[in-house]
C-alpha cells in the first residue's frame, strides 16, 4: 500500500483594513478589498498534515485531537477545487498516481483558542488548502491557490503570504480575480511587532458570516464605508507600508477597526463584538500615544473582544512598561516583560 503525505503550517493574519461583507456568499466574494499583516509562524499558527492512500475510502478530519465533520459546504468546495486541479495533472501525465480519487485524512492543530476572534479560520483553511496543494504537487502560484482558500474562509486567502498582504476584491462574478497578493514581504518592514491582549478566549457570539449578512442587509453606514471610505484607505494603507510610515499606518489601522465596529453597531439588530475591557484598551492606546506625543501603538479588533496592538520593536519598552503595569496580575506574560527588565 502506498501512502502519500504532506505537512504545512499557516500563521494567523490580522487585518488592518477589514473585510466585512460578502457580495457572493458561496464563493466568498467580498464587498471591499482588505489588507492584513501575517503574524510569525512562531506565534499563532495552525499545523496541518494530510495523508491519502487507496485504502482511505472517505475524507476525515481531526481538529485539535477530536474528529470533526468535513461536511460543510465551504470545506467541500475547497476539496472539490483541489481534487479537480490534481485530476487535470493526472489526465495530462499518465505516470502520476491517481491520488485525486482517494480519501484524504487531515489532522489539524491550533496553538491558540479556536473561534475566539483570533482568526483561527484564516490559519485553518489556509493550512488545509496549502497542505493538500503540496500533497497533490499543484504547480499553481500562491495567488491562484489563495482563491481556493478564500472559498473556505475569506480571510484565509491572506494567510498564504507572509508579511503585508492585500486581498483584492476583484470584479468578476466567478471570483477569478478575487485573490491575495503580496504588498511587501516581512523583511521590508521587519521591526513591526504585534501583541495580542486576550480579553476573552470564549467562542464568539455572532459568527462572521451571519454578522456580515446582517450588516450588508441593514446598515446604511456600511454602504458609505464600502463606497467612500475603504477604496481610498486601501491605497493610503498600501502606501504607508511601502514608505514604512508607522504613524500613518497606525492611524489608518485604528480608524478602520473603529469604522468596522461602527457598521456592526449600525446593523439591525446591532452586533457587539467589543466589550468594556476592549473599550478600555482603545482609550489606553490613545492615552499612551498622547503621553509620548507620537503614535507608537495601534489597536485593531476583529469579530471578538480581543485586541491586537501593532507597534515598532524600538518602542516595546515604552509600550509594555505601561501595559505591564496595568495587566501584570494577568497570566500570559513572559518574564522578559517583568518590570525589572523594563528598567523600572
Ligand atoms: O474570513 P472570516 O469569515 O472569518 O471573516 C473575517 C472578518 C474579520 O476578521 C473581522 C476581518 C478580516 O478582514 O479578517
Amino acid at each position: 500500500m502506498s501512502i502519500y503525505t504532506a505537512t504545512t503550517t499557516a500563521p494567523v493574519n490580522i487585518a488592518t483594513l477589514k473585510y466585512w461583507g460578502k457580495r457572493d456568499k458561496t464563493l466568498n466574494l467580498p464587498t471591499n478589498s482588505s489588507i492584513s499583516v501575517t503574524l510569525s509562524q512562531d506565534d499563532l499558527r495552525t499545523l496541518t498534515s494530510v495523508a491519502t492512500s487507496e485504502k482511505f475510502n472517505e475524507d476525515k478530519l481531526w481538529l485539535n485531537g477530536k474528529e470533526e465533520s468535513l461536511g460543510s459546504e465551504r470545506t467541500q468546495n475547497c476539496l472539490k477545487d483541489l481534487r479537480s486541479l490534481r485530476k487535470q495533472l493526472e489526465d495530462s501525465d499518465s505516470n502520476l498516481p491517481k491520488i485525486s480519487e482517494f480519501g484524504l485524512h487531515i489532522v489539524s492543530e491550533n496553538n491558540f483558542p479556536t473561534a475566539a476572534g483570533l482568526a483561527s479560520s484564516a490559519a485553518g483553511f489556509s493550512a488545509l488548502v496549502v497542505a493538500i496543494a503540496k500533497l497533490y504537487k499543484l504547480p499553481q502560484s500562491f495567488s491562484e491557490i489563495s482563491k481556493i482558500a478564500r472559498k473556505g474562509s475569506g480571510s484565509a486567502c491572506r494567510s498564504l503570504f507572509g508579511g503585508y498582504v492585500a486581498w483584492e476584491m476583484g470584479s468578476e462574478e466567478d471570483g477569478s480575480d478575487s485573490k491575495a497578493v503580496e504588498v511587501a514581504p516581512v523583511e521590508h518592514w521587519s521591526n513591526i511587532k504585534a501583541v495580542i491582549l486576550v480579553v476573552s478566549a470564549d467562542k464568539k457570539d455572532t459568527p462572521s458570516t451571519s454578522g456580515m449578512q446582517t450588516t450588508v442587509a441593514t446598515s446604511d453606514l456600511f454602504q458609505w464605508r464600502i463606497k467612500e471610505v475603504v477604496p481610498k484607505r486601501f491605497e493610503e494603507m498600501k502606501k504607508s507600508i511601502i514608505e514604512k510610515n508607522f504613524p500613518l499606518f497606525a492611524e489608518l489601522t485604528m480608524k478602520d477597526s473603529n469604522s468596522f465596529h461602527a457598521t456592526c453597531l449600525d446593523s439591525y439588530p446591532p452586533i457587539f463584538y467589543l466589550n468594556d475591557t476592549s473599550k478600555k484598551i482603545i482609550k489606553l492606546v490613545h492615552a499612551i500615544n498622547d503621553f509620548y506625543g507620537e503614535t507608537i501603538a495601534a489597536y485593531t479588533f476583529d469579530a471578538g473582544p480581543n485586541a491586537v496592538i501593532y507597534y515598532l520593536e524600538e518602542n516595546e519598552s515604552k509600550l509594555f512598561s505601561i501595559i505591564y503595569k496595568l495587566f501584570n496580575k494577568v497570566e500570559g506574560w513572559s518574564s522578559k516583560y517583568s518590570s525589572e527588565q523594563l528598567g523600572e
